[in-house]
């Protein structure tokens, strides 16, 4: 009774006094342990890799004759790093690239290879030096599965299907022997392709409906050997618009597995002033958590639309590009969409993956934006120096997700204000690992408050929880260059009845 009025008091004089003395925040989370919901499928921690700015050349790959020790000319310490968090997928090669990509300059000897100007990032010359043949070598090395991003919005019907035959078939055909010739005797195996990308946009400023037909005459066109078939992605809305999930889900009932959709955070929201990758206060972090957290309202309302159109859940939605996008560091070319990247980022990692988890019905597959030296990377390079950053961490804190089952949950949380807006505190992720063991996430938005968890949970639950916490005193906490282990994931102790979530940080326990 006394610590609920110290607590009211205490609620009080933070109302007065604009958060100065507000008390920790209050969650309780109840569950039952065996109750079992969606898988949360592995592709949701896929990646995207584009030919921008120094993400593939440089980032990824050097060259086999480089210094920088590599193998088939991608680096060992990128590769290695990436390998550790088990990144399932990987989307390539673009983005707006995609959709000016002619897969047969990317083949052959190199030296032949037609160099061309990237129109979209920075007007630089593409060599065509990484093509079909080293994106598969870059997969394998990584252990991942393969996303292609198709070109519909400057290529023919023909070139896209001539390259998934030249990709996929097992048959004696011409395409398949220059394959062979080309130093790949069996075929790849293909998981997503995508048709287009933001159509809408730099995909080919195309209007829904144009696209559907597009999309069926594509499609229609895109063979495989039996049992191979990619599954096949058509390019949808992003932000708020839900225009393209409503007409694709409503218009294309064959040839279709999902619909791709994009949704940036801007801490601004507005395009031209994104705001600053590492100097910003507690408003600009809340305006950013407030973007990331829309993610909330455009997936329900976009699976809303295909739970009308598409009642027996055969589609998915995927979410094949989000993440932070701030403006362009000073002095760098600013078509290469180079960012570094702080707690913040590890913090927008954390709420949107918990969103991916509870929307798992029906979000099959993510892919962050983007892999290394674009946007929010998971790696950033220089010459022969890498620095993983905290979105990397919060990856590699976050593997036991991948395939776990999730466990319904009810999350009651306080609410973080700032300025008359507010958002909920806390958001997290409960799921059975695929070894068995109980996971929670859980990740505290607000950089000042403290949480108090009341584990209301049915089931073993261990009576010291143990896992790791990934947090900093400083919201622009970063990793640099000098100093690479600035913020890294700590081991993290609690009693079950006495958890506190500490301010601005990301958490992941076993329960049992
Ligand atoms: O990720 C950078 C770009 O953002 C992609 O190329 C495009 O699809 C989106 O607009």
């Amino acid at each position: 009774m006394q610590r609920n009025l110290l607590k009211i008091s205490l609620l009080t004089a933070s109302i007065l006094t604009g958060n100065a003395f507000a008390a920790n925040h209050e969650v309780t989370i109840s569950a039952n342990l065996q109750d079992r919901g969606a898988v949360i499928n592995k592709d949701i921690y896929g990646q995207f890799a584009e030919h921008l700015g120094h993400g593939i050349y440089e980032g990824l790959w050097v060259g086999e004759d480089s210094e920088i020790p590599n193998t088939k000319g991608f680096r060992n310490d990128v590769v290695g790093a990436l390998k550790d968090i088990k990144v399932p997928l990987i989307r390539w090669p673009g983005g707006c690239f995609a959709d000016e990509y002619h897969w047969r300059e990317g083949i052959g000897p190199k030296d032949e290879r037609p160099v061309k100007v990237n129109t979209h990032w920075g007007g630089v010359e593409e060599t065509n030096a990484v093509g079909t043949h080293e994106f598969f070598d870059l997969a394998e090395l990584i252990g991942a599965d393969v996303y292609i991003n198709g070109n519909l919005g400057s290529g023919t019907v023909q070139e896209m299907a001539e390259w998934v035959e030249y990709m996929t078939s097992d048959k004696n055909s011409t395409l398949a022997n220059e394959r062979r010739a080309n130093g790949r005797e069996e075929p790849w195996d293909i998981k997503y392709f995508g048709i287009g990308n933001e159509s809408w946009g730099c995909g080919g400023h195309m209007d829904p409906d144009y696209y559907v037909n597009l999309y069926r005459q594509y499609a229609t066109f895109i063979k495989t050997p039996k049992g191979k078939r990619p599954l096949l992605v058509g390019s949808g809305g992003d932000t708020d618009n839900t225009e393209w999930t409503d007409v694709l889900s409503a218009n294309i009932d064959r040839n279709m597995d999902g619909i791709s959709y994009h949704f940036y955070t801007l801490p601004t929201s507005d395009w031209q002033k994104k705001g600053h990758a590492t100097e910003f206060d507690n408003a600009m972090w809340f305006k950013t958590m407030e973007r990331t957290y829309r993610m909330e309202t455009y997936l329900k309302n976009n699976i809303d639309i295909m739970d009308k159109n598409d009642p027996d859940g055969k589609l998915g939605f995927y979410v094949d590009e989000w993440g932070t996008w701030y403006d362009a560091e000073e002095g760098r070319e600013p078509g290469f969409l180079y960012q570094q990247n702080t707690l913040r980022d590890a913090v927008v990692t954390a709420v949107n993956l918990n969103l991916f988890h509870e929307y798992a019905r029906r979000v099959h597959m993510t892919n962050i934006a983007q892999m290394v030296n674009v946007l929010q990377a998971m790696i950033l390079t220089d010459g022969a120096k890498m620095v993983k950053t905290p979105t990397y961490h919060v990856y590699s804190m976050y593997t036991v997700f991948q395939d776990a089952t999730s466990i319904p949950f009810k999350l009651d949380t306080s609410r973080y204000s700032m300025n008359g807006e507010d958002l909920p505190a806390v958001t997290g992720s409960l799921a059975m690992g695929t070894d068995g063991h109980m996971y929670l996430a859980l990740v505290n938005m607000d950089p000042t408050e403290d949480a108090d968890i009341d584990l209301n949970i049915d089931g073993k639950v261990n009576k010291t929880l143990s896992g790791s916490i990934l947090t900093a005193g400083n919201i622009t906490a970063k990793n640099t260059f000098d100093d690479q282990h600035n913020l890294e994931p700590k081991p993290f102790k609690a009693s079950a009845d006495k958890l506190v979530l500490p301010a601005k940080s990301v958490v992941v326990l076993t329960l049992n």
